[in-house]
């Protein structure tokens, strides 16, 4: 109980703030003492997010010279644990509230993220809102229902004298509200106007409002700019501004943010309010009162379809003019692509799932794969690697194909494919499917062709999916298991490899040095076993004239480190262990047969094949139950026929 008690109390201790409760003659000292506490909206959310932290990208580094098309990227710390692959996005996003800030044409501009369903822009406008939460307490008139800025109580005729003492801009009148308290209650006396301060909260309706998307029929503009109180018609007169009820959507965001939910859902006539909002930062007031100063950020999203459609129609023009946009597109980096699923893993139920290795890889692969635009220039699979900053190998040698050249080509990509949510749904599937708990590469795969099945309508889509799972995805993931399994055989098979090791050392020296060496086993004289050496060579590429350099290379790399005292070992050697470990995976028939005849294997079978599994498990991150199953997946589709 007292433990609750600590907690509740730690809390209100850490989020009180002291509240300033004063005079406007007591604030107009605040403000001189600190002018930079005279922010407009844009203003504040901007440095809000900034003050988190920010970092420009060294885009002359290769990688994002080339994601980025060489432009200057600035990472910004808030979003970055959150968002992946959306660097640009929140680049444009961040630039947008800055020269609002400035006071640009874009502080009279609506923000708009259009893009296709489940890349983000949602989660993105929530970060936004709250990042105001954190923003400093800012001050208002006490007892304003859209809780003013103070400085509005300043006549038109002072103001320019005020600007010059306190060292700010004023902007915006007073609402009707106050107005009417200033002349009532205070007798025009504006000095003694009471002031106080509020920070931002969207539950709370402090500084964030939010507008979801509404039918004709149920769209009422008191929604976004409040009511008249009924019940206190029959008190006062029908302009007097004690009737108001300013609880729109623009009085709760005043000084913050209004968002605007699948904004062209909504009706025509409702948006003009919008847009007046932004182009004279002045909403109408309910009844017969003058309009009321507006001060916010204002955010909406869409996805493509509603855009074309309301773009379509140039009766919208005027609106169109106010819209800045910012495409969202889906992410086509494997990596980042990844880094959201495991972010939703972690916070979801699946967390205590097992998630076997590749398991969101594959999923990744296709949903980047299916968003990918063909290229003459190269496949789909390769065209994904080259995207994600991958050297593409192709015999032996670094392909060489730019990215910007791919980008060209494929105008608007990104725009449509596979959603993230679509894979969350799949991934879904697969966890609730299995009787094992646990989601890996082969139940994924079956899980996404399922969904593909059900779920796409569109035939050649479906046609397109289909092929990428059964046959692209497939194949990729064969190799990766078969390098993996193998690699992982290697660990059990390190005597192999150090004895592959020294006798292709001992060949190697005697044939650089041109003599004759002694077997250790038979103590013959042996000459260079020219075939078994080429046989080793050839696992890493050296053929032809090369060898001769290879090989006295490895010998005098070996001797100077012995000479040096150090031992050596089949893995001192970098190049000469990736041949002999090659060497070992494609000699060692072993590893297929201990594979796939689990009846046959003999006792030292048996333990090396023990030895793999738990290399799988302790090194590689499956558990008993994945191990087998991808075990057996790898004995059904990988050496079959040995
Ligand atoms: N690039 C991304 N980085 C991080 N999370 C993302 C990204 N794209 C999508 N998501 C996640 O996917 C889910 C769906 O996104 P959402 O914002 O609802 O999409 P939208 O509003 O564009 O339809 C959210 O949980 C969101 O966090
Ligand atoms: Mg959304």
């Amino acid at each position: 109980m007292s433990k609750f008690l600590d907690l509740i109390q730690k809390q209100r201790e850490t989020s009180k703030y002291e509240k300033f409760n004063g005079t406007f003659l007591e604030y107009l000292t605040v403000v001189k003492e600190n002018p930079e506490i005279i922010r407009l909206a844009h203003k504040r959310l901007y440095e809000t997010i900034k003050e988190f932290g920010m970092e420009t990208v060294d885009v002359d580094s290769e990688k994002y010279r080339d994601i980025f098309n060489g432009d200057k990227i600035r990472k910004y710390e808030y979003f970055e644990k959150e968002f992946f692959g959306m660097e640009s996005v929140i680049n444009k996003l961040m630039r947008f509230l800055k020269s609002a800030a400035h006071k640009g044409e874009e502080s009279r501009q609506v923000l708009l993220l259009m893009g296709p369903v489940g890349a983000g822009k949602s989660a993105l406008v929530e970060a936004v809102k709250k990042s105001l939460e954190h923003a400093a307490p800012y001050y208002y008139l006490d007892g304003c229902p859209i809780r003013e800025e103070p400085l509005h109580l300043l006549p038109r005729s002072l103001r320019k004298d005020f600007e010059d003492i306190l060292g700010v801009h004023i902007e915006g009148d007073l609402c009707p509200v106050c107005r009417h308290r200033l002349m009532n209650e205070f007798d025009g006396k504006y000095e003694n106007f009471p002031v106080t301060q509020s920070t931002f909260s969207q539950r709370g309706r402090r500084g964030i409002a939010v507008v979801p998307p509404m039918d004709a029929n149920s769209q009422d503009v008191s929604v976004l700019i409040g009511t008249e109180d009924i019940s206190k018609l029959d008190l006062y007169p029908e302009d007097d501004p004690r009737v108001l009820s300013l609880n729109g959507a623009f009085n709760v965001g005043n000084r913050g943010i209004v968002e605007f939910v699948e904004v062209f859902k909504n009706e025509i006539e409702f948006l003009h309010t919008m847009l007046t909002a932004t182009q004279e930062k002045r909403v109408p007031s309910p009844g017969k009162n003058d309009m009321i100063y507006f001060d916010g950020v204002i955010l909406s999203h869409c996805n493509e379809s509603e855009w074309n459609r309301f773009k379509s129609e140039h009766t919208n023009e005027a609106i169109l003019d106010r819209v800045l946009k910012i495409e969202v597109p889906y992410v086509l980096e494997l990596d980042q692509e990844m880094k959201i699923y495991e972010k939703v893993i972690k916070r979801s139920d699946f967390n205590k799932a097992h998630i076997a290795p590749h398991a969101l890889e594959i999923a990744s692969m296709f949903s980047v794969m299916s968003r990918l635009k063909p290229s003459n220039k190269c496949d789909v699979l390769t065209k994904m690697k080259i995207y994600n900053g991958e050297a593409i190998i192709e015999k032996g040698r670094v392909r060489k194909v730019d990215i910007k050249d791919l980008k060209d080509e494929a105008k608007h990509e990104g725009m449509e494919g596979i959603s993230t949510r679509f894979i969350m749904k799949a991934l879904d599937a697969a966890l609730s499917d299995s009787d094992k708990n646990m989601i890996t590469p082969i139940n994924v795969i079956d899980s996404l062709t399922r969904q593909v099945k059900e779920q796409i309508v569109d035939e050649e889509a479906k046609n397109r999916y289909i092929e990428i799972l059964g046959k692209v995805i497939r194949e990729e993931y064969l190799k990766i298991l078969e390098n993996e399994i193998a690699k992982a055989f290697i660990t059990a098979y390190e005597e192999q490899a150090q004895s592959l090791f020294d006798s292709y050392l001992d060949n190697a020296e005697a044939y650089t040095t041109k003599n004759k060496f002694k077997d250790k086993i038979t103590r013959e004289e042996r000459s260079p076993d020219e075939k078994f050496m080429k046989s080793i060579e050839e696992m890493i590429g050296v053929v032809g004239s090369a060898r001769d350099g290879f090989r006295s290379d490895v010998t005098a790399f070996m001797f100077s480190k012995m000479r040096k005292g150090e031992t050596v070992n089949y893995k001192s050697y970098g190049p000469l262990k990736e041949a002999v470990e090659g060497y070992l995976i494609t000699s060692v028939k072993d590893i297929s047969r201990i594979v796939t005849k689990s009846k046959s294997r003999d006792d030292d079978q048996k333990k090396k094949y023990s030895e793999m599994l738990e290399t799988l498990i302790e090194e590689y991150g499956y558990n008993e139950n994945s191990a087998e199953e991808i075990l057996t997946y790898a004995a059904n589709n990988l050496w079959r026929d040995s």
